[in-house]
């Protein structure tokens, strides 16, 4: 292989012709591509997606459970944290690497009496309520719901308003489940309805409430006389006295008809990104803001109205409802490996960074080991065994362990040790993954040994535009690198063509060094548009809508048309010769190219974020015979600072065309502000 192929700047050549009916310059570049020539393979591993409790991306987002604060616990704090002026205040321990405590430290919290949940009349002389512990139906979520009606001269509603808003489709049926316990007072009955928005009852089922005095786990199914995708649900009494409700859930159909599964579009549009891996609990919540804040994955398995949940780190409570196993099997119908992230008993260093005693380590290497037996363990292990029980015997696609999330420091890479050394002494199978936070800047770690390491960059768009180098020249050989984090959102609105187009660009440096960088995955992964905790999310979701921003796009294209491996290319960035050197040049236009061994294609990617039209004049070398008629998928833009939005979904969307012009040389022209693919099929 020649040795410029990878850090080539090809010369900007002005052929100075005049276009024949336009006075435009027509500046066209020759590029030679070489098939012969092959550069670093692209691992198939290279795009996977990571998922975080942020933004309500599982409940109100991924998940599909239509009733918030269906358990009641969302006043539960994690232990020593407290309220203060309506903020919610953590535990004061010190950071383990200055013993210096975060006092101003705070975080958002929902002041209302019941979450998400109000009374019709409300009027507290008519109809009262309050959260009580007393007799619980499951001590692990101990908080139910205690209504009081005075008066029912006119039935009294408890209404959920669900996650701003319900989504009830006629023609589908839905799955209410109740848990409700009366007293000897209450002799009335308990009607559900499903409300529109204008409050119409647009369905209704009857609630069986047992014996007096025992909780009643009651299921009902049934399918709405109308749709509306503002609805709410509303428990309905017509008597005096007290009841308690546990757990009310009300479940659409879910993707792949999955019990507890997820919501059956936004499953569905994520799937269509045909993740390799998907990343799951973390993100931040792995270490929690304190070390008692941190997502446990054990209280995620079982009955979901057992689960207790927990503060998500990000302003509302996390159910727990798309626990473990759901996830597991997401992965499992989705076809994509499962990477688990546990806590090494830090908690996160950006907040409180606090360390568990060294005595404790061992509790939270247990727990990461627990985990990995769960999802792969025979079923004659303790944990495997449970697995089975929850209805999965064979193992789960678990492939990848990331040990921490976000940590550094001295005390992380020792724990790191201890852990790489522990798992991977069981399960050698497995990739073990090492939290990077200097960027790749760091070339020594001072751990024994990692597979891979985890660098994260969320940047302006310059900064993706000038660093589609930054992997050349990165030392090989002692681990792999997995970006699992990464995406542009500084200075972009909710997220642009501009931020599509960088990451366009960011990646066509990240394919090209696929000897190094073998996966990655952009984040966050979801919001709800309702709920925007993080400035840029790939996917967007409404009760009844799930909307891909063009950087989702970005992501479809990069995994629909992945390479085999790189070929030999004359240029990757384009550039005239004299902007090379200037230190504030910003690169514009960038080149990949590569051959799909299983299709017979050369797949050239090309970025233009310039505001012009790109021609290139191609010349393919190392092939026998190329076919005239192939693809030309486009991603384009009137205007960098473009967006799609939930009114206009499909304002920027990927277009593809067949181009009939094909050829040993041809020549294509890139419109402004815009990511091509095309695809030649071409024999070799
Ligand atoms: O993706 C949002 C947050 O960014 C993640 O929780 C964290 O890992 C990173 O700081």
């Amino acid at each position: 292989m020649k040795k410029s192929t990878y850090l080539y700047i090809a010369s900007l050549v002005t052929a100075g012709m005049m276009a024949s009916c336009t006075s435009e310059v027509k500046e066209s570049v020759p590029v030679t591509l070489n098939v012969s020539e092959k550069g670093a393979p692209v691992s198939p591993s290279m795009y996977g997606v990571f998922f975080e409790e942020i933004n309500h991306a599982g409940d109100g987002g991924l998940y599909a459970e239509l009733v918030q604060n269906r358990s009641f616990e969302e006043k539960e704090m994690p232990e020593g944290y407290f309220v203060e002026h309506g903020r919610l205040k953590p535990a004061p321990v010190p950071n383990h690497e200055n013993g210096k405590v975060n006092h101003d430290a705070s975080y958002k919290w929902n002041n209302e009496p019941v979450r998400a949940w109000s009374l019709q009349p409300a009027d507290e002389s008519i109809a009262s309520m309050r959260l009580t512990k007393e007799q619980p139906m499951f001590e692990s979520a101990p908080n139910n719901l205690e209504v009081s009606i005075h008066q029912a001269d006119k039935p009294v509603q408890l209404i959920n308003e669900g996650y701003w808003g319900m989504n009830i489709e006629k023609g589908k049926l839905y799955t209410l489940r109740v848990i409700i316990r009366k007293d000897a007072g209450y002799e009335g009955k308990v009607t559900a309805k499903i409300l529109s928005k204008s409050g119409k009852v647009i369905g209704e089922a009857n609630i069986r409430t047992g014996k007096s005095d025992e909780w009643y786990d009651d299921l009902k199914v049934f399918e709405p006389t109308e749709s509306d995708n503002e609805a709410r649900l509303a428990l309905e009494f017509d008597a005096p006295g007290k009841v308690w409700l546990d757990y009310v859930s009300l479940f659409p159909p879910t993707f792949n008809a999955r019990y507890n599964g997820m919501r059956e579009d936004v499953a569905q549009y994520l799937a269509d990104l045909k993740p390799a891996f998907f990343r799951w609990p973390g993100g931040c919540v792995v270490e929690g803001i304190s070390l008692p804040n941190r997502f446990d994955w054990k209280k995620t398995l079982g009955d979901p109205a057992s689960r207790p949940g927990e503060y998500s780190t990000w302003g509302y409570r996390c159910s727990y409802g798309m626990g473990y196993y759901e996830v597991l099997q997401y992965c499992e119908d989705i076809g994509a490996k499962m990477m688990f992230v546990c806590n090494v008993g830090l908690g996160c260093q950006y907040r409180m960074g606090d360390a568990c005693s060294e005595e404790e380590i061992a509790t939270y290497l247990d727990d990461c080991m627990d985990a990995i037996e769960y999802a792969i363990g025979d079923v004659n292990t303790e944990w495997g065994a449970l697995r089975a029980k929850h209805g999965h015997v064979l193992p789960f696609p678990l492939q990848y362990v990331e040990i921490g999330n976000e940590n550094w420091g001295a005390e992380y890479d020792r724990r790191f040790d201890i852990f790489y050394k522990a798992i991977k002494e069981k399960y050698p199978q497995l990739t073990l993954i090492y939290n990077d936070m200097t960027g790749l800047s760091n070339e020594n770690r001072a751990i024994e040994k990692t597979d891979m390491i985890d660098p994260h960059w969320y940047v302006a768009p310059d900064f993706f535009y000038r660093n589609t180098t930054l992997f050349d020249t990165k030392q090989r050989g002692k681990w792999e690198v997995y970006v699992g984090e990464y995406a542009c959102n500084q200075g972009v609105g909710g997220g642009n063509m501009n931020a599509a187009l960088s990451e366009a660009a960011f990646i066509s440096g990240m394919e090209r060094n696929g000897d190094l960088v073998t996966m990655t995955s952009y984040a966050p992964l979801f919001e709800n548009v309702n709920n925007r905790e993080w400035p840029t999310n790939l996917i967007w979701i409404d009760t009844d809508q799930v909307m891909g921003r063009t950087s989702y796009h970005v992501q479809k294209m990069y995994a629909e048309n992945r390479p085999t491996y790189n070929i030999y290319s004359s240029a990757t960035i384009l550039m005239p010769d004299s902007m090379v050197t200037a230190q504030d040049s910003i690169p514009q236009k960038f080149l990949a190219s590569g051959y799909d061994e299983k299709t017979g294609e050369i797949i050239i990617k090309f970025v233009n974020a310039s505001d012009k039209a790109q021609t290139i004049d191609f010349t393919l070398e190392g092939v026998a015979n190329v076919l005239p008629e192939g693809r030309a998928i486009t991603l384009q833009a009137d205007d960098l600072g473009d967006e799609n939005s939930m009114d206009n979904p499909n304002k920027i969307v990927p277009v593809e065309k067949p181009f009939k012009k094909f050829g040993q040389t041809f020549s294509y022209n890139f419109p402004k502000y815009s990511f091509t693919i095309l695809r030649v099929k071409a024999e070799k």
